[in-house]
C-alpha cells in the first residue's frame, strides 16, 4: 500500500482502490501507530541517524517475528522510514517532537485506543437509534460518559490527560485571538480539569474565572488550579449546567469541547441559559472543533464525530459554524464573529453578543 497515497477529504476526490483499502484497514493501521506509542518506538528513534531492526528489537525486548510485525507496518504506514536497512521517524513526528506537541498527540492516541475504540463498535447502531449505544460499554449508571468517569479511574486518567492535551492543541490561538479587553468575569462551563481556564487566566492576569463541574470533576479542576498557582483568579463551583442556576456576575460564559456533546435543542438550551445570565452586551464564547458548512470534511472533524455520535451523551457530533451560529440565534443571542484557528486539528471559535 502507497503510504503517500492521499485518502480523499471532499467530494470531488475520487476513492481509488489504495484508498479504500486504507480505509478497509484502518483499525489496523491506528493499532500499529498505538503500539509504536506504547512501546516506545517513536522516543527511541527520536532524532537518531537511524536504528537497524536488531538494534530495534533489542531495545523494545521484543521477539524476532514481533519486530517483523511491528517495522512492516510502521514502514509501509510512513511512521517510520527505511532507508540503507536503518529506520527512522517520520519528518513529522519529529516536528511534533520538536514543537513539544508529541505527548500531547500520544495522550490523544490513549483516548483513541481506550475510549473511542470500543464505543465506536455500536456506531451503526448509534446512527439507526439516534442515540449513543456505545455508552453500554462503560460501566456504571450514570446518564453519561462524564458521570460514569469517577466509576472508572483508568478511564477517568486517560480522558482528562487527553481532554487537557487536546485542549492545549488549540487554546494557544485562544489566548492569542479571543479579545477579552474590558471583561472582568468569565464562567467556564463543563470547564473540565480548567485547562483553558488556566491557559485564559495567564493570558489576561486581571480576568477573574470561575469554572463550573459536575461534582464529580470538580476536585480535578482545584488540583490543577493550585499546582498553577492561581487559585486567586481561578475558583471552581459545583452543579449541574442544565438543572441548576449558572453562576451569576460573568460578563462572558465560555463553552470549551462542550457543544459538540449534546443535541441541537441541548445546545440551544444551555446557550438560553448562558443568555439569561449574561449582562446587556456580555459575550458568549464557543470553542471546539467545527465541520465546514458544506458536510463534507475536515476529515478530522468527520472522524471525530464517530465517538460523539456512538459514545458520550446522546446527541452530539462535530457541528458546523452555521449549525452553532442557527442555535445561538435561536438562543438569542445577535452579532456573531467566527474565527478559525491554524493547525492540523479543526478547531475554532464563535464569539456572541447578548
Ligand atoms: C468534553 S469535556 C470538556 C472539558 C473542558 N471544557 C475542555 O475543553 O478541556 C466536557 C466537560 O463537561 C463536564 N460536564 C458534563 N456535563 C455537565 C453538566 N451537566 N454540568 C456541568 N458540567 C458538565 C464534564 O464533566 C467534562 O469535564
Amino acid at each position: 500500500m502507497n503510504a503517500t497515497a492521499p485518502i480523499p477529504q471532499d467530494g470531488t476526490t475520487n476513492l481509488d482502490m489504495d484508498g479504500l483499502s486504507r480505509i478497509l484497514f484502518g483499525h489496523a493501521a491506528f493499532q500499529y501507530l498505538n503500539a509504536a506509542c506504547e512501546l516506545g518506538l517513536p522516543e527511541l528513534l527520536g532524532k537518531k541517524e537511524g536504528l537497524t531492526r536488531e538494534e530495534i528489537r533489542d531495545a523494545l525486548e521484543l521477539q524476532e517475528r514481533a519486530v517483523d510485525i511491528l517495522l512492516l507496518g510502521c514502514t509501509s504506514l510512513g511512521i517510520t522510514i527505511k532507508r540503507d536497512g536503518r529506520y527512522r521517524l517520520a519528518e513529522v513526528i519529529e516536528s511534533l517532537m520538536d514543537q513539544g506537541d508529541w505527548q500531547r498527540f500520544k495522550d490523544t492516541v490513549a483516548f483513541e485506543q481506550y475510549i473511542v475504540y470500543e464505543g465506536q463498535l455500536d456506531f451503526t447502531d448509534s446512527l439507526r437509534e439516534n442515540r449513543n449505544v456505545g455508552l453500554r460499554r462503560v460501566r456504571g449508571s450514570g446518564r453519561d460518559l462524564y458521570h460514569r468517569l469517577s466509576e472508572n479511574p483508568h478511564l477517568e486518567q486517560v480522558f482528562y490527560r487527553y481532554m487537557c492535551s487536546w485542549s492545549e492543541l488549540a487554546n494557544r490561538h485562544l489566548a492569542e485571538k479571543l479579545d477579552l479587553v474590558g471583561c472582568e468575569h468569565l464562567l467556564d462551563c463543563g470547564g473540565g480539569d480548567a485547562v483553558n481556564a488556566i491557559a485564559l487566566a495567564r493570558a489576561n492576569p486581571d480576568l477573574r474565572i470561575t469554572v463550573f463541574e459536575i461534582p464529580a470533576s470538580a476536585s480535578i479542576a482545584e488540583k490543577k488550579i493550585a499546582q498553577a498557582g492561581l487559585g486567586e483568579q481561578i475558583s471552581v463551583v459545583t452543579g449541574d449546567m442544565f438543572r441548576d442556576p449558572l453562576p451569576t456576575g460573568c460578563d462572558v460564559v465560555m463553552f470549551a469541547h462542550q457543544l459538540v456533546i449534546w443535541t441541537p435543542e441541548e445546545n440551544t438550551a444551555l446557550l438560553r441559559r448562558a443568555y439569561e445570565a449574561l449582562p446587556e452586551g456580555g459575550r458568549l464564547v464557543i470553542f471546539n472543533s467545527m465541520s465546514d458548512d458544506e458536510g463534507d470534511g475536515p476529515i478530522v472533524a468527520a472522524l471525530d464525530s464517530v465517538y460523539f455520535a456512538s459514545l458520550p451523551a446522546e446527541g452530539g457530533m462535530i457541528y458546523s459554524w452555521g449549525q452553532h451560529e442557527e442555535c445561538l440565534r435561536a438562543a438569542g443571542f445577535r452579532s456573531t464573529e467566527r474565527i478559525p484557528f491554524p493547525g492540523w486539528t479543526p478547531h475554532g471559535v464563535i464569539v456572541a453578543t447578548k
